[in-house]
């Protein structure tokens, strides 16, 4: 598949790698030609403009600060028509400075994937990969204590979210489709919760039972 990232940073190497990696054709875009071509040349990918990777993907990453997504779609909405948008971003960044703590990250707004949507409205958008920080992607780790790491997708086109769901396989995570670009807001607020509590220091996996554990079975 033809892939293109616009942004050359953490989570554009993370993914990117992974899908060079599993034979995709890749494109890293950035504003910053030479950003561009040393993210792209670490992960064996090729690099161009933002326009160039707008223009190139079947797929298109948005590996951007949320601040700078308007701008971007603004300057690429043509391109980006008939487009699988994948929204990666957190409109949030951890903040030590914070006088409240970890846990209370501010969260600069509450449906980032809506936006896109509506922005673009001619591409498919679908939310993916916020959760997990880019190490873990780029990691070699894919199970915990039997488990598969599972990255949620929220998306209203089955075909894009179909799309999307190879790219998790490919990277040897395991899609699981969460719902309409509706719920992608929810996506969103988690990522917020769970990474101030992870850097709060507490352990998030501890707080959910597995499944089979989930609701009270009657005895
Ligand atoms: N890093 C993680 O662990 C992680 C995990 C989950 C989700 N996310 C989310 O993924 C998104 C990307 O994160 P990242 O860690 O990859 O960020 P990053 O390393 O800071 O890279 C951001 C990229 O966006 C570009 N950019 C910034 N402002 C721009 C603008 N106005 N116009 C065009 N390009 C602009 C930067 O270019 P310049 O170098 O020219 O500024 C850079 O190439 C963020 O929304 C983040 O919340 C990150």
């Amino acid at each position: 598949m033809r892939i293109g990232i616009i942004g050359a940073g953490n989570m554009a190497r993370a993914l990117g790698g992974g899908w060079v990696a599993a034979g995709h054709e890749v494109v890293v875009g950035a504003r910053d030609r030479a950003a561009a071509a040393e993210s792209a040349g670490a992960i064996g990918a090729r690099d161009g403009s933002i326009a160039d990777a707008a223009g190139f993907g079947e797929v298109i990453l948005l590996a951007l600060p949320v601040a700078a997504l308007d701008e971007v779609l603004r300057a690429n909405a043509e391109a980006l028509g008939g487009r699988t948008l994948v929204d990666c971003t957190n409109a949030f960044a951890p903040d030590f400075a914070n006088p409240h703590g970890p846990t209370t990250f501010p969260l600069s707004e509450d449906a980032v994937a809506e936006r896109i949507s509506a922005t673009v409205p001619a591409a498919d958008v679908v939310k993916a990969f916020n959760l997990l920080a880019a190490e873990v992607f780029q990691g070699p780790e894919r199970s915990f204590e039997g488990r598969t790491l599972t990255v949620p997708l929220c998306g209203d086109n089955p075909a894009a979210v179909g799309q999307v769901a190879g790219l998790v396989e490919d990277l040897k995570l395991r899609p699981v489709h969460a719902g309409g670009l509706a719920r992608a807001r929810y996506l969103e607020a988690t990522s917020n919760f769970i990474v101030g509590l992870w850097f709060g220091g507490h352990d998030v996996r501890a707080m959910f039972p597995p499944l089979e554990s989930a609701f009270a079975v009657e005895d």
